[in-house]
């Protein structure tokens, strides 16, 4: 069934699942003061691990702005399959389109983004690692800090993660490295809670192919090379989100408040503090027809308002690119071209194939009485179908060391163990903004560039804080890129014209059968869009950097008592889905904030 249907459906069933949460206010009159010492922008991913940690010590006061609204009782939010009807187009998403996208045949599509407490980790589709060790390595060569090199990084991971059995209580022996991951962290995490048809022929192809497509036993060590088992921000088959776990933790404490339905529309100056100016006044309000209230923080302001809301906020302060604020009459107070500049992506690129038989998923999802069976079956023992995420094998895969593309354009990956692109395996017809086709059953391959060089930028359409940003990814717009989302879909094709596949894969969907490389690019232009993965629109760089927002301690350039604290800040895409290096990144700030504040 059409994803909007199912989530209509849904509606009416929510509302029973959430403990009520006791300091989360909605109106700005309920607030119990109008100065904090830390003020967060975001009840995000990134910033619900903030407003936890940084109420670990009593003394602390802290205010969290979200925009959005409450996460509670939203089933979709909760059971895993239904992930993706939480977006594009609802109350949970700020309805974000791309400008029209010249590498992609100047089509423009939704570009979804949370708009509720935990942000995007309450509408994401799960997918839980960290990135390779060199993505890290390479932040800390960039920025010359030591303290982002993944041996660092990567001890945060124990504070963060609990590892837990899948729902279907599986023997998960061989399917990951216990050694990598953490059990007494805050945010449950597990392999598969529901096995599919088609995973015994993943596997075998990984045995069929392996110098191609070698099996991986774990991503999320750092080693990100090879095709295995997904793990998945899901305990107990339910969603983990921020909100979930690092909120529900932290909202009993009395120095945590967090209002919602409150969009901040700027940063204000407060003085000057080692002739820099600081912005220590958040100012909000819940739509344009409500005057804002100001806020103050007596240490400081955090953004984790992710990649697209911090760059916008920062412009609308007057911190941003001279030229850009002047055209809108935005008074510029801090000059900085980079803010929102250098936004970069991973590309998704479905590749479909017709499969044989009804062992796949898209039965479940245009029958409502399978999908009543199946909604039942989760009600009562949160198992089965609807307790798993929407894959549960990938793999990351570099481009061959004699790639013809290597001769003219330096190899643009993290290192050599690092990937240029991924494979997704969905045991179903999986395409974003098209509906499944009423007949049929599909296996989606998507290929995902991994190590784009395109880039993009966030700028403002106008000084009204309602309005939209302009969101443009320029996707695939470098000969690299081109290159390798094309390699990625004819690998895609060699994968599952593995024999482990025999009998089973059909023949290409639409236009997957092209062969020559100009019809392969033009299907691309035609079918790619994003993973949802922005980055970069706040890059951290060195302190002596010529470019960049941040320093490597987060603290906004050229800014006093600012930081930003979310994935804005990754110079490039790390080699993962964004939300575990996301988390990481937000373990480390709250370790560099509290040391050097309190
Ligand atoms: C549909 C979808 C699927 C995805 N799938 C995966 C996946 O499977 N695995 C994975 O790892 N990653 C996935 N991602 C990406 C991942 O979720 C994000 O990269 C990550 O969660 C970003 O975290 P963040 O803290 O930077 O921002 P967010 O989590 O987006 O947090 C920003 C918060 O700030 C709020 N905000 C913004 N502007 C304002 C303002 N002006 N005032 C007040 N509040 C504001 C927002 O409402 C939001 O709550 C997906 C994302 C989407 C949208
Ligand atoms: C997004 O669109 C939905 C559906 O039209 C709407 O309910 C919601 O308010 C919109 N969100 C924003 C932030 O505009
Ligand atoms: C924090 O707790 C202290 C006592 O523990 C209390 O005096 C103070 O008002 C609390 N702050 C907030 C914001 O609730
Ligand atoms: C974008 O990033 C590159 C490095 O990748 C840097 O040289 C350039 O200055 C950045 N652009 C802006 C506007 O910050
Ligand atoms: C779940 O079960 C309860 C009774 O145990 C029922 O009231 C509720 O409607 C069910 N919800 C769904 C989504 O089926
Ligand atoms: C790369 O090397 C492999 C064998 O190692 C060969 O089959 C392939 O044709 C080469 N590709 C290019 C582009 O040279």
């Amino acid at each position: 069934m059409p994803a909007s249907t199912l989530f209509s459906s849904l509606i009416l069933v929510s509302g029973l699942l959430s403990p009520s949460l006791a300091a989360l206010y909605t109106n700005p009159s309920q607030l119990p003061r109008l100065t904090y010492d830390y003020i967060i922008v975001g009840a995000g991913t990134a910033g619900n691990v903030l407003a936890n940690r940084l109420t670990e010590n009593p003394k602390t006061q802290v205010l969290v702005l979200e925009a959005g609204v409450s996460d509670q009782g939203v089933l979709a939010a909760i059971v895993p399959f239904l992930g993706p009807t939480l977006t594009p187009g609802t109350q949970y998403d700020w309805n974000y389109t791309v400008t029209p996208q010249t590498g992609l045949n100047g089509r423009t599509f939704p570009f979804p983004r949370g708009r509720m407490l935990g942000g995007c980790s309450s509408v994401n589709y799960m997918v839980h690692q960290y990135g390779s060790s060199a993505d890290f390595d390479k932040i800390a060569h960039l920025t010359g800090e030591p303290g982002w090199a993944w041996n660092n990084i990567k001890q945060n991971i124990y504070k963060h993660e609990k590892v837990v059995p899948p729902a279907d209580g599986h023997n998960t022996a061989g399917q990951y490295i216990p050694a990598n991951h953490g059990t007494n962290g805050i945010l449950p995490v597990s392999l598969p809670g529901a096995s599919q048809a088609i995973d015994a022929r993943v596997i075998a192809t990984t045995q069929e192919l392996a110098s191609e497509f070698p099996y991986s036993k774990d991503q999320g060590g750092g080693d990100v090379l090879g095709i295995g088992w997904v793990q998945s921000s899901i305990g107990g088959g339910k969603r983990s989100s921020s909100s979930s776990t690092y909120l529900a933790d932290a909202i009993k404490r009395p120095n945590l408040s967090v209002l919602i339905n409150a969009q901040v529309t700027k940063l204000a100056k407060t003085g000057t503090v080692d002739g820099k100016p600081s912005f220590r006044a958040v100012h909000f309000s819940c739509d344009q027809n409500t005057n804002p209230t100001v806020v103050h923080a007596k240490k400081e302001t955090i953004l984790a308002a992710g990649a697209f809301g911090t760059p916008q906020i920062l412009q609308l302060s007057g911190i941003g690119d001279k030229a850009d604020l002047t055209a809108l009459n935005i008074k510029t107070i801090v000059n900085n071209p980079s803010v929102g500049k250098n936004l970069s992506d991973h590309v998704l690129m479905p590749n479909i194939f017709n499969v044989a038989g009804t062992a796949s998923l898209d039965g479940l999802m245009r029958d409502t009485t399978l999908f009543s069976v199946a909604l039942n079956l989760w009600n009562t023992t949160k198992t089965g179908t609807l307790a798993n995420g929407i894959v549960s094998n990938l793999g990351f895969l570099r481009l061959p060391k004699n790639a013809s593309i290597f001769a003219t354009v330096p190899d643009p990956s993290s290192g050599p163990t690092a990937s240029h692109w991924e494979l997704i395996v969905a045991n179903f017809f999986l395409y974003p903004g098209v509906a499944t086709p009423s007949t049929g059953s599909f296996m989606t391959l998507i290929s995902a560039l991994i190590s784009p060089t395109s880039r993009g930028s966030v700028t403002l359409a106008s000084s009204n804080p309602f309005t939209k940003p302009l969101i443009n990814p320029n996707f695939l717009t470098t000969a690299f890129d081109i290159y390798a989302i094309r390699e990625a879909v004819k690998a895609s094709k060699r994968f599952a014209s593995a024999y482990a596949w025999a009998g089973y894969v059909l023949s290409p969907y639409g236009g997957l059968s092209a062969t020559s490389d100009a019809d392969i690019d033009a299907f691309v232009r035609e079918t790619a869009s994003t993973m949802f993965h922005p980055v970069g629109t706040a890059s951290m760089t060195a302190k002596d950097a010529k470019w960049g927002v941040v320093d490597p301690d987060l603290r906004v350039k050229g800014v006093e008592g600012v930081r930003v604290v979310d994935a804005s800040v990754f110079p490039f895409v790390p080699n993962a889905h964004t939300q575990g290096p996301t988390y990481l990144l937000a373990e480390k700030a709250a370790e560099l904030i509290i040391s050097s504040c309190q």
